[in-house]
């Protein structure tokens, strides 16, 4: 059959992943897609820097929209970050030309994901970002799939590899928090700017993003209440142990359906991101080092718990060639690409918490 031909834009921790992912297990690849998954086209800013994996078989964009346009494209993957910049521009052209999109950008999805949903149903394209939320675990999938019948009545969960890779390993060392910090900058879990993940505003953008898709409502960033780790000490952390508990980095999301401030009945969409002190017995307390998990409660399926490796090239890249897979094998996701499972003009609009 025909190869799924694509573009990769960012050849960072993800995209240099990407590409060893494809190259290594190609047989495979091709067996459960049914096709063959064929890089095309690369881009990203520095075309003299080493990767440490061989690009010469590619043919090299130097302006990365521009692959949009390619006639010989199926997909473009857009691995560069950032909510707007090159990054949204590539996003919207490569699906104003037909191109499906996968994305592991949770920034740009919480901000402009209500958009991009919008030109890809027009488009009867896929947007997928499978990876945009808890690295390599099939989160989205499990939500937008495996608990589809579910009312989801509360989501929680520890959302951001880098904040609690610094939390539980200054709990087990004692080490510093810049020390940490750095390491988990040197593993490639953190953003290119770790504000972003030590202020709490990568987990904002994920559960954003878990909300809309576990409630059915429209994206709403602005909304999250959010407070990061920048302001926990070895202290802290040692009086919590004290205490019987473990302190990470969590988010919420839960619904309340009888808010007496509600106007008319309507119901409120709670959102927040914060430390929290988690009791030693609760299963959250245990999830240590780069590791994501999340916990959705269904009407029926009851608690569902989501774990594994949130960030990193591995597990991150895997969640990126899992939604090439499903463009592959003709899943678009849902009718006409309703990338949420369900289309944007079916959503709801739910009143922010006060
Ligand atoms: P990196 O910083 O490692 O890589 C970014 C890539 O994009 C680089 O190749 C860089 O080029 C290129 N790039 C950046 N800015 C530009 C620009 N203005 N023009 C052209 N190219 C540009 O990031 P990651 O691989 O870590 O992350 C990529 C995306 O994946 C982000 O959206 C991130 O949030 C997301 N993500 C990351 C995870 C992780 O564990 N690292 C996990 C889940 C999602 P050059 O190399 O030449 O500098
Ligand atoms: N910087 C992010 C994290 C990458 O640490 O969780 C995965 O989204």
């Amino acid at each position: 059959a025909a190869p799924l031909r694509i573009a990769l834009a960012g050849l960072g921790t993800v995209g240099g992943g990407v590409i060893r992912l494809i190259e290594t297990n190609a047989a495979l690849i091709t067996r459960r897609a049914g096709r063959p998954i064929e890089i095309v086209a690369v881009s990203a800013r520095d075309r003299g820097k080493d990767r440490g994996v061989d690009l010469s078989r590619y043919a090299w964009e130097d302006d990365m929209t521009a692959m949009a346009a390619r006639d010989d494209v199926d997909a473009v993957v857009e691995l560069v970050g950032g909510a707007d910049g090159p990054a949204l521009t590539l996003a919207r052209n490569a699906i104003q030309h037909g191109k499906s999109l996968v994305t592991a950008n949770k920034a740009m999805i919480a901000h402009h994901g209500l958009e991009l949903a919008e030109l890809t149903e027009k488009a009867k394209v896929a947007l997928k970002f499978e990876a945009a939320v808890a690295g390599g675990v099939p989160v989205i999938k499990g939500l937008r799939e495996g608990a589809a019948a579910n009312n989801i009545d509360r989501l929680y969960g520890i959302l951001n590899g880098t904040c609690n890779f610094i939390l539980s390993t200054m709990e087990d060392t004692g080490r510093d928090f810049s020390d940490v910090l750095s390491e988990a900058q040197a593993k490639g879990y953190a953003e290119a700017d770790p504000s972003f993940d030590v202020e709490g505003t990568d987990a904002a953008h994920k559960l954003a993003i878990l909300s809309a898709i576990a409630f059915g409502t429209r994206i709403d960033f602005a909304s999250v209440e959010t407070q990061g780790i920048t302001r926990i000490q070895a202290a802290d952390i040692a009086q919590a142990d004290a205490l019987g508990y473990v302190i990470r980095l969590i988010g919420i999301a839960e619904v309340d359906e009888h808010s007496e401030n509600g106007e008319g009945g309507q119901r409120r969409l709670f959102q927040r991101v914060h430390p929290h002190l988690v009791p030693f017995d609760h299963p959250l307390a245990h999830v240590d080092g780069a590791t994501n998990a999340v916990v959705a409660e269904g009407n029926f399926s009851g608690r569902l718990l989501f774990q594994g490796a949130g960030a990193g090239d591995g597990p991150t890249a895997s969640a990126v060639v899992a939604d090439l897979i499903d463009i592959a094998r003709g899943d678009l996701g849902g009718e006409a690409g309703a990338p949420f499972s369900i289309q944007v003009s079916e959503m709801e609009t739910m009143a922010p918490a006060p």
